[in-house]
């Protein structure tokens, strides 16, 4: 399986944070935040990783991630020219993965549980990983009954449930065909949430419901979150 690092867009909450850097290097208590992606990735054995960002601070990306060496990882660097969606950046790694399987992961997805066993052991279709949150109507949004995924919908205004879908995607080789299939969304974007639920149709799609906090550092609060639970669980480590 190959690994996809999607840190493009341009972290218009952020601002003035973002303004000459990527979201994706500020920092979360000791570490930049790309480095809570790329362990995911890591733990679950992903080595081959191709990074996706945005031409503005791609020589900032590129200069502290290196050829990957530093981290066991071997990466590959592709440039998104406009932000056109998160499928859109997925797409950019057709060449590099190569028909194998792909985990997708958001540069500013922060996780605290352990997705590898669930990584690891997937064999096709698609599988995302759920989050229950007070503040669904901000996230994709998957509604499920007896283990199965029933609907699932992009930041909906009545959301069916209160459970998220976080940044990470594991698909199988398929994802590709489906985005250059496409059509941009209202807001001009390729949706991840249309290639999970090209899966759902077809009865492919399969989850995991998280039990440990997660954190989409996009905004303020969230990045000021992460960065004091990630304090908590470090000096509760070194007690
Ligand atoms: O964090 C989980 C949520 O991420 C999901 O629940 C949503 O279904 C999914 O659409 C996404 O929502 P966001 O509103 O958080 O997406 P955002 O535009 O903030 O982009 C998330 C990351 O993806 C961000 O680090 C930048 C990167 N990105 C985004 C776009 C639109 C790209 O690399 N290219 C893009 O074109």
């Amino acid at each position: 399986m190959k690994g996809v690092l999607i840190c493009g867009g341009i972290g218009s909450r952020l601002k003035p944070l973002t303004e000459i850097t990527n979201k994706s290097l500020l920092p979360v208590y000791d570490r930049p935040l790309i480095h809570h992606p790329l362990d995911v990735l890591r733990a679950a054995g992903i080595t081959e990783i191709a990074v996706i960002t945005g031409n503005e601070h791609m020589d900032q990306i590129a200069a502290y991630l290196g050829s990957g060496s530093k981290f066991g990882c071997a990466f590959a660097f592709k440039v998104q020219e406009r932000a056109g969606g998160i499928a859109q950046a997925l797409g950019l790694a057709q060449e590099f993965v190569d028909g194998d399987d792909v985990c997708a992961i958001l540069g500013d997805n922060v996780y605290f549980d352990d997705l590898a066993p669930a990584i690891r052991s997937f064999k096709k279709g698609g599988h995302v990983f759920l989050k229950k949150v007070p503040d669904p109507e901000r996230f994709g949004v998957a509604q499920m009954r007896e283990g199965k995924i029933l609907s699932i919908e992009e930041k909906p205004k009545k959301p069916k449930s209160d459970l998220a879908v976080t940044g990470c995607y594991v698909y199988d080789h398929r994802c590709f065909e489906v985005i250059r299939t496409m059509k941009p969304s209202a807001r001009g974007e390729l949706e991840i949430t249309d290639v999970s639920r090209w899966y759902l149709e077809r009865g492919e799609l399969t989850a995991t419901i998280l039990k440990d906090e997660w954190i989409d550092a996009g905004t303020f609060e969230s990045l000021h979150r992460a960065a004091v639970v990630v304090r908590e669980r470090k000096d509760k480590r070194d007690r």
